[in-house]
């Protein structure tokens, strides 16, 4: 499959905005266990700034902020965004955050090499073709400086998930609302071709277990 087929795409949006404005704050407010290596990881590096993809209600974004980060939060969840905003606002980082609503299937509104270093926890597992996933990865490096650190987790192909409910092609599966596109190996080795590929790290997060992977890439410098 070329592309996610574009109604699919866009019924996932409106599920999440529909999510969020019924379950605000769903993954609760303490950073997720990839956003605490992924500070040490930036901070190794010596990364002042992060951009987040799919930054959700911020629970990571806000963490980031809180270690010293500036971020830059993005999703395509206007409702998101609000509740991220209203919890920087309340613990006071508001000024190291900034917010903008943003598809991943479009380029990133962003400089070239502009970013010291982007997290995206269970972003590139959404309802993306592989092509767009690929063009996305494209993206991240395009904005990222000389050095930068690309840190991504992902559902894969070993998730309990994986080949239950409706399938959409590409290894996508629509289970309780929900499109992820669960991956296998071959495409993390694929989007990590012109980059050194640190670590893929298996974990699991939640009651399922959701089962994923935690990759961390960077660019030569
Ligand atoms: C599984 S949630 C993870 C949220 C957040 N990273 C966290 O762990 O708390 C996936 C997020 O990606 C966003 N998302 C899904 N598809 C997207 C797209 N095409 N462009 C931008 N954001 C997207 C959703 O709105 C949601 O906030």
């Amino acid at each position: 499959m070329d592309g996610a087929p574009q109604d699919l795409a866009d019924a996932q949006r409106q599920h999440w905005q529909d999510t969020y404005r019924t379950h605000p704050g769903m993954y609760g407010q303490e950073p997720s266990a990839p956003a605490a290596h992924a500070a040490r990881a930036f901070r190794a590096a010596g990364a002042g700034n992060v951009l987040e993809l799919g930054a959700g209600h911020g629970r990571d974004a806000l963490f980031f902020a809180r270690e010293g980060f500036t971020v830059q939060a993005t999703d395509f969840s206007p409702t998101g965004l609000e509740q991220l905003r209203d919890a920087a606002r309340l613990q006071e980082v508001d000024h190291r955050v900034a917010t903008a609503v943003h598809d991943v299937r479009e380029p990133l509104p962003f400089p070239d090499a502009s970013v010291d270093a982007v997290f995206a926890h269970m972003l590139l597992c959404m309802a993306l073709s592989t092509k767009e996933i690929h063009a996305l990865v494209g993206e991240v490096r395009r904005v990222l400086r000389p050095g930068g650190t690309f840190v991504y987790t992902v559902r894969h192909s070993g998730d309990a998930h994986y080949g239950a409910g409706t399938a959409h092609g590409d290894d996508l599966y629509e289970h309780g609302g929900f499109a992820v596109h669960f991956f296998p190996r071959a495409l993390v080795d694929a989007l990590a071709e012109g980059w050194t590929l640190n670590e893929v790290h298996a974990f699991e997060e939640g009651g399922l277990p959701r089962r994923l992977w935690r990759v961390t890439q960077s660019l030569p410098r």
